[in-house]
């Protein structure tokens, strides 16, 4: 199925990480009964609906439909590809993977060891610059943007001074060849043949580090006018700004259980330096899934706060759906007169700083403020348009109680019946997302379906599908199914592929699990199994239930040869009298085997 691995391997995997233990790293797990349920990690909810099987090693959210096993968890949860997530699990389980032997995972391997080292090689002599006599315009620096010694150290914070290749030399002595230097991101070759100069010269350094604490890569700031005023180190091998967080080593470590995200990385010592350890920034990128999938492991609550400028607002929204899409919650902190967090902290001090964090609005409370700055509700127009908005974002509330609230706030600032809001909203509110709930995938094909006009298909499709879970749950029901079925009668392409694998499987008495079945079915088809293997296959009688999905198939195929045949009878005068002849036949006979069904 897969090329990189042996399918023995992967089930060798997949059953040495409990799926317990593995979500329970990433989700507060309750037991209820033979399952365990917790808030859903993939969608933003405020009840619980996401539920664990330690039984059949599966998980389902009946909020969103996300599911499978635990390869498919760590996919998600990790923003993985599948070899990725087999990887992350098999480092867990420590079960050793061929290719991490293979000469050319090697040399990577040995070649990030490399860049990490240059890298503190690096820190080491951009922090003694920092202290060395002859820099004192650097220290000055700090102690203009008031950081202080201690703060720097902690951060590691260096100075690169205004010299054309001193890092370069300095790290050829140490013995590193120009290709890997060149490589970590810290030197660039010049115009002329053989020459090489430093990339950072006479700025601030930030040293940036990965969550696990590996020294990755560099900003810097320049301490005199000039531009750009930042300058990062590119991406490396061991550098990936989408996929990093400034500060996160330390944020994660804060025990509160918020995250502040801020635009910059003077913002964030500030902030740590007034002891708000709870702050990270992005690294002059906008805000990315990988990033907001990594707060989320380590946060119940972020905070975005960003410049006020528009530049700034426009990220603030951005940042804003990111994370709720990705199911954060996830406020945003104002500050006023245009500040950025390091100048208003430092003129304000920790305690007014902690004051707006307490006053950060919700996303909707965000939103409506901003309608409301950019319509003007003083004309009748204005008004209307604003509360059609607002009504609009209110729709997409899903706790009642906040709901209710908004419309309070609304309906007296705006002298308009709370019941005229309400019913406004509830106009708008789309059906409770429940059990039957399709993922995206089903639900596109489901549409096509419709087009078709053919809803009887979209249920035959679930059904050959309940048949393969049950399968994978009770392996003796293929002894009823082996000779009344086979893989070509599934209507759906991939179901028959599939079923190819698991009648094979059975059929050399190899056996199958859930699990195994969800990874078999594979891209994006995940969800739905897990769904039917959680819910709809709780038979009293597997037996039973697979005969009377098979009655089903067969009525199926039969009705649908049945309008073919009569189609084309319809249209005869292209027929031999012979065809004619064969196909009533043909319809006699389909209407006899329905008839004794
Ligand atoms: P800001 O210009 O808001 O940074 O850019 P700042 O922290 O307030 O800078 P100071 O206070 O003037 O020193 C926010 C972030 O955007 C990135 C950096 O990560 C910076 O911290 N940035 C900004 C760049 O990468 N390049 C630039 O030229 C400017
Ligand atoms: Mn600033």
């Amino acid at each position: 199925m897969h090329k990189h691995y042996s399918e023995e391997l992967i089930e060798d995997i997949r059953i040495s990480n409990d799926i317990l233990a593995v979500v329970g790293e990433y989700v507060r797990l309750e037991r209820k009964g033979k399952n365990y349920f917790g808030l859903c990690p993939f969608h933003n909810e405020k009840t619980p609906s996401f539920c664990v099987d330690p039984g059949k090693q599966l998980y389902y959210c009946f909020g969103c439909g996300k599911g499978g096993s635990v390869i498919q968890f760590i996919m998600e949860a990790e923003n993985f590809d599948y070899i990725e997530a087999v990887k992350f699990l098999a480092e867990r389980a420590r079960i050793p993977l061929p290719e991490g032997d293979s000469e050319e995972e090697k040399t990577i391997a040995r070649k990030k060891q490399d860049l990490l080292k240059i890298n503190i090689e690096a820190a080491r002599f951009f922090y003694e610059q920092l202290m060395d006599l002859k820099n004192s315009q650097a220290r000055e620096y700090l102690n203009r943007r008031k950081i202080s010694p201690n703060i720097a150290r902690k951060f590691g914070i260096g100075y690169s001074p205004e010299e054309w290749d001193i890092l370069y030399r300095y790290l050829r002595k140490k013995g590193y060849d120009d290709d890997i230097l060149l490589e970590s991101g810290l030197v660039i070759k010049g115009k002329n043949n053989g020459s090489f100069f430093d990339r950072f010269r006479g700025r601030i350094i930030f040293p940036i580090f990965d969550v696990r604490g590996n020294l990755i890569g560099f900003g810097g700031r320049i301490i005199n006018d000039g531009s750009p005023k930042y300058m990062n180190s590119p991406e490396t091998l061991v550098y990936n700004k989408r996929k990093n967080l400034y500060a996160l080593n330390f944020a994660k470590n804060s025990k509160e259980k918020r995250i502040i995200i801020v635009e910059g990385y003077m913002d964030v010592i500030s902030l740590h330096q007034y002891g708000i350890i709870n702050t990270v920034a992005s690294l002059g990128t906008a805000l990315t899934e990988s990033q907001g999938k990594l707060l989320k492991k380590y946060a119940e609550e972020i905070i975005i706060s960003y410049d006020a400028d528009s530049a700034g607002q426009a990220a603030t929204m951005r940042g804003l759906d990111l994370l709720n899409d990705i199911g954060c919650n996830v406020k945003v902190l104002i500050i006023p007169n245009g500040k950025d967090p390091d100048e208003f902290i430092k003129k304000n001090g920790p305690e007014a700083f902690k004051k707006l964090l307490e006053e950060s609005l919700s996303l909707v409370e965000y939103k409506i403020r901003i309608l409301k700055k950019d319509i003007d509700t003083n004309t009748t127009d204005g008004k209307i348009s604003f509360l059609n908005k607002a009504v609009e974002l209110l729709s997409k509330v899903d706790n009642n109680m906040e709901r209710e609230m908004y419309i309070k706030k609304i309906s007296k600032e705006y002298e308009i019946s709370e019941e005229s809001i309400y019913a406004e909203v509830l106009k708008r509110v789309k059906p409770a997302k429940g059990f039957r709930t399709v993922s995206n995938i089903e639900a596109n094909k489901l549409k096509n379906v419709r087009k078709k006009g053919n809803s009887e298909f979209e249920k035959v499709i679930e059904c050959e599908r309940i048949l393969l879970s049950v399968l994978s749950i009770d392996n003796s029901v293929y002894r009823v199914v082996k000779d009344r079925l086979n893989p070509e009668d599934f209507e759906d392409e991939k179901d028959k592929e599939i079923a190819k694998e698991v009648f094979s499987r059975l059929e050399n008495n190899r056996g199958i699990v859930p699990a195994e079945l969800i990874n078999l079915v594979g891209d994006g088809l995940s969800d739905i199994f897990a769904r039917l293997i959680q819910g709809e296959c709780n038979f009293d009688d597997n037996n039973k239930a697979v005969m009377d999905i098979i009655r089903r198939m067969e009525m199926y195929r039969l009705d649908k040869r049945e309008k073919e045949i009569l189609e084309l009878l319809s249209t005869s005068q292209n027929h031999s009298q012979e065809d004619v002849e064969k196909l009533k036949l043909e319809l006699k006979s389909i209407l006899l085997k329905k008839k004794s069904k």
